[in-house]
């Protein structure tokens, strides 16, 4: 049976498509913020229906809202988690606050081996309600489509065990998730004494194939870094996930500048993400590519790290998407509001730039524009309907404060 849901005397209804893009906003369109004053939003089906000024507005629904004094706008697309994770990290992070640094406590066997070892312990059940309290948590957040990573598993079975986490959760929620297998996510200790690529053939041989014959991950990531993986393991990887059809999302440029970037981007990714740090051939060869540079803010703030330089990518003409980097080491928060406030406190974004980057082109940092990311008739009706609020800018502007008070997955409320 069909329901409708009509939201009337919107204040202000933001990121309307009439006919949607087909690549994500670049450079100075990042800035630009369609929106109707004054309007309604028809719902029906899970999908958007119609919107429009008000004097345009349906007579009847099944349901109707009325939002006057508040926003819309589309619910956030986090293209960038590791939401399915056994425990907490908050020992380490203490140990930071005492001087010591994410290299040293990685370089030790903390860190990513440290969850790893956790993750490995902890049955597949438990995983799988963690990880839907916190989909839940970030829902309220307004959060309507994710990505999410594996990568803390680092053995075939473990690896396995994650990504069927997440495909339980894709059968499970109302909310779009797409998974990708990071088994390059950190070498295990026992293969660090001159046997790298014994893990990186674990990967390729075993751990890929299975993967793929189960159709368990849309893409594959390496954490191309000093302490991870180098340009040349990383160009490995993705070549043997390209024999499966998965494309690159790759971790890059959290710490260091190698030359991942322009890997990444030869090897046709759809995202490079972190860039905490970024040289001048870094931003050529993402001039020369589709490749969206996915900016975390919340990680380096956490990590009290470099701030990634968002004016350089988006004056250069680029793409950039935000999102959380929600995980227990680096980012231990899947709150997009924040994301988007430390976007333009600290990485001086306009807040219509951080709201494009955070909805539509986190939809295309997961290729999925066609169904998430703005207002647009046919899409998802996945949206946010905030507090009474002054303006658009007051919502990142308002980091503190609670200001989303609704949100509609597939039109139905959270
Ligand atoms: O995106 N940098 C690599 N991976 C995660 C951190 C993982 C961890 O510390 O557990 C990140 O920051
Ligand atoms: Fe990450």
């Amino acid at each position: 049976m069909s329901t409708s849901l009509l939201v009337s005397n919107i204040k202000n209804l933001i990121l309307t498509e009439d006919s949607p893009r087909n690549s994500p906003l670049r450079g100075a369109d990042l800035a630009h913020l369609p929106s109707i004053k004054n309007a309604f939003l028809l719902v029906e089906n899970q999908r958007i229906k119609d919107f429009g000024p008000m004097k345009n507005c349906p007579e009847r629904a099944d349901r109707t809202i009325d939002a006057t004094g508040r926003i819309v706008l589309p619910a956030w697309v986090d293209s960038h988690t590791h939401l399915v994770f056994a425990k907490t990290r908050e020992d380490e992070w203490v140990n930071r606050i005492k001087g010591m640094s994410y290299e040293e406590i990685a370089n030790r066997g903390g860190g990513i081996l440290n969850s790893a070892k956790r993750l490995q312990e902890t049955p597949e059940d438990m995983l799988f309600e963690q990880a839907l309290g916190r989909l839940e948590e970030i829902k309220n957040y307004g959060t309507g489509a994710i990505e999410i990573k594996s990568g803390y598993g680092l053995t075939v079975e473990s690896e396995l065990k994650m990504l069927r986490v997440i495909r339980r959760l894709k059968e499970s929620n109302e909310m779009g998730i797409k998974a990708t297998f990071l088994g390059a996510h950190s070498v295990p200790m026992e293969y660090r004494n001159g046997n790298r690529q014994g893990y990186i053939d674990l990967i390729i041989n075993e751990m890929l194939p299975q993967i793929a014959g189960e159709g368990l991950a849309d893409y594959i990531d390496v954490f191309c870094e000093k302490v991870a993986f180098s340009v040349s393991e990383t160009e490995q990887i993705m070549e043997a996930g390209a024999r499966y059809d998965l494309k690159p999302k790759i971790h890059v440029n959290q710490f260091y500048c190698l030359g991942g970037i322009a890997a990444a981007v030869k090897h046709g990714a759809i995202s490079v993400d972190h860039l905490e740090v970024v040289d001048d051939s870094d931003v050529e060869a993402l001039k020369n590519g589709e490749t969206i540079a996915t900016l975390l803010p919340s990680a380096p703030f956490f990590l009290n790290d470099h701030i990634p330089p968002a004016r350089k990518l988006i004056d250069a003409g680029l793409p950039v998407a935000l999102a959380t980097d929600f995980n227990p080491g680096t980012s231990p928060s899947g709150r997009m509001p924040f994301v988007l406030s430390l976007a333009c406190i600290q990485m001086k974004m306009l807040p219509e730039e951080a709201i494009n980057a955070s909805t539509l082109n986190g939809a295309f940092a997961l290729e999925w524009a066609d169904e998430y990311g703005s207002i647009a008739r046919g899409k998802a009706a996945n949206f946010i309907l905030t507090k009474e609020v002054p303006s658009v800018a007051y919502l990142p502007y308002a980091f503190g404060s609670d200001w989303v008070k609704r949100v509609f997955i597939k039109g139905k409320e959270s």
